[in-house]
């Protein structure tokens, strides 16, 4: 059985091939990351423009790696929410196109489900009940998902995405766009220690987090300094910054998960593609008896490959869309 997946929620137009829903035939990716760099983030309709010129070309691109065609595919899926409308227009009508040009199932993804499903291409099948923190740049939240491969939600940010206050603090620091993959460079270099910034609702009873009272934090200190003539060490502020927003994720996932009676994590979505979320949670899981399936770092941040690996799983549940299928901006995970 192949799929073939197609992602254009945000910023990069991607298309994946999976095969029989556990192994990797194809992931091409075409990054906007160059057109956004200028703006300091994602514009929209620039990014809605760039999916509709690159999105063939990406398609023929995985074709070729997969080395099959279009008639081979079993069905087109497609991230259908949640992301920006613009955006996921482009891919599902593409999709829809295809799947009547070439009589073939339609299949509409959950994006924010396909980040934790995309874990199958390199550990297997998921076995639920587990618990997964997804971490994107638009989404944050603890979810349980069962047995029965539902999503159930335990908690979320209540403000900012952890994605979000990276990308704003890398910009407010004068670093480049997107901003995590630059805070974690940086943050090598520093000292975790250095700045005791705050972790608002560590010790609170939810599973929930705040993460927009860290951003003012790390700016009314860089603010102080800048008006008292002293420079910061900003190794030692990405560091300090980065250290909060690990410590919050790692402590609220692994109670969650500890009260929930969950023995497995995953960890989905761009940022953990972070070094030092992903450390942190290797130890403390291993200290804690509780497993970790962490996927390689290109299949953390968006890409073709988790798409076409839930359309799989739905293709082969026999969940598949009509050619009224429609676009969700803010599709939820769980529900
Ligand atoms: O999942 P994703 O690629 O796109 C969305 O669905 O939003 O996540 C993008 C987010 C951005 O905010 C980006 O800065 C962040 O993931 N990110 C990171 C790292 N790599 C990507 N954040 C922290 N550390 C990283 N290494
Ligand atoms: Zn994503």
């Amino acid at each position: 059985m192949l799929v073939l997946g197609i992602e254009t929620s945000c910023d990069e137009t991607a298309v994946g091939i999976v095969e029989d829903r556990f192994t990797l035939r194809a992931n091409v990716i075409a990054s906007q990351v160059d057109l956004h760099a200028p703006y300091g983030g994602v514009v929209p309709e620039v990014a809605a423009r760039a999916h509709l010129e690159a999105l063939l070309p990406t398609i023929d691109h995985a074709l070729v790696e997969a080395g099959c065609g279009l008639s081979d595919m079993d069905a087109i899926a497609v991230t259908s929410g949640p992301g920006l409308i613009g955006a996921l227009l482009v891919g599902v009508s593409a999709a829809k196109g295809l799947a009547l040009a070439h009589d073939k199932p339609l299949v509409g993804v959950n994006h924010l489900r396909a980040h934790v499903e995309v874990a199958q291409l390199e550990f297997g099948a998921l076995e639920p009940p587990l618990a997964a923190l997804v971490v994107s740049g638009g989404h944050t939240s603890i979810v349980a998902m069962g047995a029965d491969g539902r999503f159930r939600q335990l908690g979320a940010t209540i403000d900012d995405a952890a994605g979000e206050a990276f990308d704003k603090i890398a910009r407010f620091i004068g670093l480049g766009y997107p901003g995590g993959p630059e805070i974690d460079r940086l943050a090598r270099q520093g000292d975790p220690a250095a700045i005791d910034f705050p972790r608002a609702m560590l010790h609170d009873d939810s599973y929930d987090m705040s993460l927009s009272g860290l951003k003012t934090a790390v700016i009314r200190y860089l603010r102080k300094l800048e008006a008292a003539g002293q420079e910061p060490d900003l190794a030692d502020v990405a560091a300090s910054f980065q250290e909060a927003i690990v410590d919050v994720q790692v402590v609220k996932t692994l109670r969650a998960a500890r009260d929930e009676g969950l023995e497995r994590v995953v960890l989905a979505g761009g940022v953990a593609a972070n070094s030092r979320l992903r450390a942190r949670f290797a130890d403390a899981c291993e200290r804690e008896g509780l497993g970790l399936v962490v996927p390689s770092i290109p299949l953390c941040t968006d890409n073709g490959a988790m798409v076409a690996a839930s359309g799989a799983n739905l293709l082969a549940a026999g969940t598949v869309a009509d050619l009224d299928l429609g676009v969700d901006p803010n599709l939820p995970l769980a529900g």
